[in-house]
């Protein structure tokens, strides 16, 4: 039998009871399937490392569906209460310092001092927080360093009866992780680039945001490590033309791709396609490599050639 349940109200609410007793559930988000649990239930959440192979220095994010929620959890300020209402519910994570009186897990955040914040833009996700009635600690729903999973299918494929329920609430819409930012500091720091680019976060704050590349080897530049989002076959950006073996994934209609991420050359749909794309390169039997054609670094883009970059590192 399989796992993947259709996200109506009664699988919800099956769901939050799971996750109420320590289960792990993966649901649907905006950016791509998380694999969620309790954040207050030490051996639910680390079971979420268990069944991603995720090392635990690497903190995990707590979706929550109420803003007045934050500032019990998190030290907050007017930046971060203006960003909140303005990107919330959506792709945008913070990281903040914690409130002494905060009881997540250390697990969740690693044993730092910050904790990591986020809403999700998915009825689905918000309904399941709601029903549980605790904040959901969710990484990506798949296995650590391989490709992030944008469908119920993918989730399935990658981590299969490891996972209790699959929560199935359709293709993810913007198909590629949140942004995060630090805002512990007074700087505005972008740890990992998403859907809401330095320019709107800018235009927003009305201030200079930095982006830092972070250190790889350190949790505090956290899951930028160099190694992820990887296929299993070898991964080639920025070709000009497929090599032989090679499974050609263009952008703005490439000649001789086998598969286009935007024939009209759309950077948010081929950000919305980019990992269903490398799913469905990386099944290919007629070809043994993948490689993607060059995608333009502005908006999104910078977030796709991101994630492309860490995904084609050996
Ligand atoms: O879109 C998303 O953010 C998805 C959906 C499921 O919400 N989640 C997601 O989680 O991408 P994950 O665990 O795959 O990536 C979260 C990243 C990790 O690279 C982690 O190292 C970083 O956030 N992170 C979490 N807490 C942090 C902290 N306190 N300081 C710095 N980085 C942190
Ligand atoms: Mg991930």
């Amino acid at each position: 039998m399989s796992n993947i349940y259709i996200a109506n109200e009664e699988n919800i609410a099956k769901a939050a009871e799971l996750i109420k007793n320590g289960g792990v559930v993966a649901m649907p988000t905006e950016t791509v399937y998380g694999l969620g649990a309790n954040v207050y239930n030490s051996k639910a959440v680390a079971n979420i490392f268990s069944i991603k192979g995720r090392p635990i220095f690497n903190p995990l994010i707590s979706h929550i569906a109420d803003i007045d929620f934050l500032s019990a959890y998190a030290q907050t300020d007017g930046r971060v209460l203006a960003l909140a209402k303005r990107f919330w519910p959506g792709p945008l994570t913070f990281v903040l310092n914690r409130t002494e009186s905060n009881p997540a897990l250390d697990l969740v955040c690693a044993g730092l001092r910050t904790i990591t914040v986020r809403m999700p833009n998915h009825p689905a996700a918000l309904e399941l927080i709601k029903k549980a009635d605790v904040p959901i600690a969710a990484p990506s729903a798949n296995l650590s360093t391989t490709i992030s999973p944008t469908t119920a299918e993918h989730v399935r494929e990658s981590l299969g009866d490891r996972v209790e329920m699959i929560l199935d609430g359709g293709p993810c819409i913007v198909g590629l992780e949140s942004t995060i930012v630090d805002l512990t500091g007074k700087d505005t720091v972008i740890l990992r680039a998403g859907y809401i680019s330095r320019e709107t976060l800018e235009n927003f704050l009305g201030e200079k945001v930095l982006v830092s590349n972070g250190d790889p080897d350190k949790p505090m530049a956290p899951g930028q490590m160099l190694k992820h989002y990887s296929p299993s076959r070898s991964l080639r950006i920025n070709a000009a033309a497929p090599a032989i073996g090679e499974f050609f994934i263009g952008f703005g209609d490439t000649p001789n791709a086998n598969i286009d991420l935007s024939p009209s050359g759309d950077l948010i749909e081929a950000a919305s396609n980019l990992f269903a794309y490398l799913h469905l390169a990386d099944k290919q039997t007629n070809f043994s490599k993948i490689a993607i054609a060059p995608i333009p670094s502005k908006g999104i883009g910078l977030a796709i050639n991101d994630r492309i970059t860490r995904a084609a590192n050996k």
